[in-house]
Parts: C-alpha cells; sequence; structure tokens
C-alpha cells in the first residue's frame, strides 16, 4: 500500500451550467453537499492528506470552514491548472490521487483499488476508466495497437474531434492515481487548448517519458457520474437516496412506499421503525427504533426516541420522548420537548416548551415558553399567551393539572399541581395547589331575540 498518500478534489469553477448561485460543488446532494460526499471518500479510503482545490471569492473555501487543506486556483484554466494549484503540496507526496469535486458518487472502494492497481503496476500514473456510461461529453481515452494508453480526447466541444475517435466508448471518469514527482515534471510541461490546462495532457508526456502509464477499467458507474447540469444532478440524486434507502432497509427499517421519502445522508433510523408515505428527514435527525413515521412527515434536525409515533406533522429543532405521540397535524418548532409517553395531538403547535411525562395536549392548542409538568392534561384550545408585544414570557403548568377548554393562560404564570381551570377562563393570576380558577363572563339570554324560533328549524 502506497504510504504517504495526499488525495486533491479539484472544485474551482462556478460551474455556469447549474444555472444556479450557489458554486456547483456545494449544490447538495441528499443535504449533503457534494464536495463533502466526495471529501468522505478520500478520507475513507486512507488519505494522509485531503486538499481541496478551489477559487478565491467563490465561496467553497469559507464552507469548508477548516476541515481539509485548501490550495487556492489562482492562476490559469482548467483541470491542470488546478492540481498545479497544489504543487507544494504535492512536492511534498508521495503518491497522489485526484479526484473531481463534481463526482459525488464516487465511492472509496473504487479509490481503494485504483491506487492498489497503481502500486500493483509501479506506474507513474494510472487512470480511471469505464465503458458503461454514454461518453457523450467526457474524455476519450485513446489506446495504441498494443492496448496501452495514449492519450485522451476531450469531447465536450466535438469540432475537430475524428469519427473514429468519437465511436470510443471507454471514458476517461477523471479519477486519477499519480506518482506525485512525476505529475508535477509532467504537468508543467503540459501547453494550453482552447485557453485551458488539460491534466489530461500529462497522460502522453509520461508516455513519451518511457514511464508506466496504466487504466483501471471499472463497472462502478455512479463514481464516474459528474455533475455539469441541474439535470444530471437529478439522476445522481435519485441513485443515492435509493442507496441510503436500502441501507436503513437492510438495517431493519421498515418502508411502505420508498419511492415517496426522502432522507439526507447523516440521518439515524432505529430497526422496526416504519417510514411511512411522504416523510422527509433531514439535517442532523435521529429516529429511535420501533417508532412509527408517516404517513406524511417532515423533520428536521429533531431527535425522536424509541416507540414514539409522528403523523403528518411538521417538526423542527424538536425532542420526541419515547412512546410519545404526536399528530395529526401538529407542528413542533425549536425547542419543542416532549417526554415520555407525552401526547401533542390535532392542530396544536408547540414552542420552546418542555411536556412532562404523560401530559397530554390533545386538540387545537398553542403552547409557547411553558413547561408542563406530568401528567397534565390542557383542554382543547388552551392557548398560552406568552408574548406581550414586546418580550416574552414563560408559563409554568405543575403536575396533574387539569386545563377546562378554551383557557387561556396569560404569562408570566404559574398553575399549581393538581389545578383545575374552567373553560373559557382568560388565567392571568397564578393558581394555588389543587384549586380550581375559572374567570366570570356572566352569560346573559336575551329573550324574545328571534320571534319565530320553530320556523329557523331546517325543514
Ligand atoms: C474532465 C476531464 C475529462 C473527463 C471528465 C470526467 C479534463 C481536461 N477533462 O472533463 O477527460 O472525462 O472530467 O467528468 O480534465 N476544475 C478546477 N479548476 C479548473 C477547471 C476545473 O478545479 O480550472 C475542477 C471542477 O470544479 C471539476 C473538475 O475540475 O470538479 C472537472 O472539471 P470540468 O470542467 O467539469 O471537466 P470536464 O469537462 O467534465
Ligand atoms: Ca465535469
Amino acid at each position: 500500500m502506497a504510504r504517504d498518500l495526499t488525495v486533491l478534489i479539484m472544485a474551482a469553477g462556478h460551474g455556469t451550467r447549474m444555472r444556479s448561485s450557489l458554486p456547483k460543488v456545494l449544490h447538495p446532494v441528499c443535504g449533503r453537499p457534494m464536495i463533502e460526499w466526495v471529501i468522505a471518500a478520500a478520507r475513507e479510503a486512507g488519505a494522509d492528506r485531503v486538499v481541496c482545490i478551489t477559487r478565491p471569492g467563490e465561496g467553497v473555501a469559507e464552507h469548508l470552514d477548516g476541515s481539509v487543506e485548501i490550495a487556492e486556483q489562482t492562476e490559469g484554466e482548467g483541470t491542470g491548472a488546478a492540481v498545479l494549484a497544489a504543487r507544494e503540496a504535492l512536492a511534498a507526496s508521495q503518491t497522489a490521487v485526484v479526484l473531481s469535486g463534481d463526482h459525488p458518487l464516487v465511492s472509496p472502494e473504487l479509490i481503494k483499488s485504483l491506487i492498489d492497481a497503481h502500486v500493483r503496476a509501479e506506474a507513474a500514473a494510472t487512470l480511471l476508466t469505464t465503458e458503461q456510461l454514454d461518453p457523450a461529453g467526457y474524455g476519450r481515452v485513446v489506446r495504441g495497437a498494443d492496448g496501452s494508453v495514449e492519450r485522451i480526447v476531450e469531447t465536450k466541444h466535438t469540432d475537430g474531434v475524428s469519427p473514429e475517435e468519437l465511436a470510443i466508448r471507454e471514458i476517461n471518469i477523471g479519477t486519477y492515481a499519480f506518482g506525485a514527482a512525476d505529475l508535477l515534471d509532467a504537468l508543467d510541461a503540459v501547453g494550453e487548448e482552447r485557453g485551458e490546462r488539460y491534466l489530461t495532457g500529462v497522460i502522453p508526456i509520461i508516455r513519451e517519458k518511457g514511464k508506466n502509464l496504466a487504466a483501471h477499467v471499472t463497472a462502478d458507474t455512479r463514481s464516474a457520474m459528474g455533475v455539469n447540469t441541474r439535470a444530471d444532478l437529478l439522476e445522481i440524486e435519485r441513485l443515492a437516496r435509493l442507496d441510503l434507502i436500502e441501507r436503513h432497509a437492510t438495517a431493519g427499517v421498515a418502508f411502505t412506499a420508498p419511492g415517496t421519502v426522502a432522507i439526507d445522508a447523516g440521518v439515524e433510523i432505529g430497526a422496526d421503525t416504519t417510514i411511512g408515505s411522504g416523510v422527509t428527514l433531514t439535517g442532523a435527525t435521529r429516529v429511535g427504533g420501533g417508532c412509527t413515521i408517516g404517513p406524511q412527515a417532515t423533520i428536521a434536525d429533531s431527535t425522536i426516541e424509541e416507540g414514539a409515533t409522528v403523523l403528518h406533522a411538521v417538526l423542527t429543532e424538536a425532542h420526541v420522548g419515547p412512546n410519545a405521540s404526536v399528530g395529526p397535524f401538529a407542528y413542533l418548532r425549536p425547542g419543542a420537548k416532549l417526554a415520555e409517553g407525552s401526547k401533542v395531538g390535532t392542530f396544536v403547535e408547540v414552542k420552546n416548551s418542555n411536556i412532562g411525562p404523560g401530559s397530554k395536549v390533545p386538540h387545537l392548542s398553542y403552547v409557547g415558553d411553558a413547561d408542563v409538568g406530568e401528567g397534565s392534561n390542557l383542554g382543547a384550545s388552551t392557548i398560552t399567551a406568552n408574548y406581550d408585544g414586546k418580550r416574552k414570557h414563560r408559563t409554568a403548568i405543575g403536575d396533574g393539572v387539569k386545563t377546562g377548554i378554551h383557557t387561556s393562560l396569560v404569562a408570566p404564570l404559574t398553575v399549581g399541581d393538581g389545578a383545575y381551570t374552567g373553560a373559557g377562563s382568560v388565567i392571568r393570576k397564578d393558581v394555588p395547589d389543587g384549586s380550581l380558577a375559572y374567570s366570570d363572563a356572566k352569560q346573559r339570554n336575551i329573550e324574545g331575540y328571534n320571534p319565530k324560533p320553530a320556523e329557523d328549524r331546517p325543514e
């Protein structure tokens, strides 16, 4: 195995064909920017150093946030100029693997097998090729009569490319292993084509020097798929999503309608959880085992513990405890924390609040900035009035509290353990433990208001 392995990831250039304000390599695949997939693959393949080549001002280096080395491409255009931007890292390395930041599904296994092939062949350069993709637009691998690689012909522009070359199916995937010194020597000798210095220009130069050139042919088309347009990205996203779902299924997760589900890379799901139709799980979401999620749930950056149910709901930065129940039609906003066995039911919104063990908020409520104790029940349409127009205030609701329907709890407020509130009450003062609080609004009956009550009956 080669020691001192540096992986270069070419990631400069905005990628104008994406028609986006976002640089190409930052476009997400299953919620994770393309370049991060490539970085993860490089690491898994055993890279000692990972260097990303970016262009100043494009925002890619800033995104990477110190997790990898950056080499800025300030001079020249093209993949050759990109690699030269990492001259210092190359000069200090033995083996260099070059990856493209726009091949998000490149697999660590394939990178490893490329390095193995490179070492076995004692080659100065080993390129990865495939015959399994539509070759349009890719560099074609031109081989000599003895089958050895002679050069790469670019076909992004086909003018000047011969019909024989256009008929070649074997393409350059754009993933290479090089002896670092051989690469630097050859690159310095590569001239410009169409105003660019092509990395593929090193192939004939290395060949002329009489050094070993190897090609490693693969059938792993996912690794070979590059993204130049959003249409390319659609297919990559589809494949990555399928892979993720298959991996979760293998680990014991049930999917009733997998084609309707979107799960970000990095989301965790426990065994024996069922994911229904129309479920989206994003960001740092973790779902425990034995849960029922969906049909229809949009869950971002939330934790759901074992045995919980979430049906027709939207959750953002929420925490759902074991065996708790959410929905249908519930909205849990940041800081909503539901303890074990609690329930947030139909048309209920909870924000920055703790719902204690076994407590229930079954219908039509808004609970904001509140702490609800254990075993309490908020009657239908109980509302916390947490905002006085200037500031937010908290509502403390004790254990075993029962609020009547249409209770307004005007914060700051404390409702003691075992307290009750009457239907339709506006509670503005603290309620002591064990008492019943209600606010009077006396009922008046206005007689004779409708002189012909019998005629109002439906036929
Ligand atoms: C390249 C290969 C082609 C191969 C294809 C596979 C060359 C000349 N051609 O073509 O043989 O079939 O990949 O997908 O290498 N980049 C920089 N700086 C630059 C230019 C590009 O960092 O100045 C980066 C891009 O961000 C991208 C990668 O290099 O991640 C590849 O560049 P791109 O322009 O997409 O090359 P292709 O035309 O696809
Ligand atoms: Ca490309």
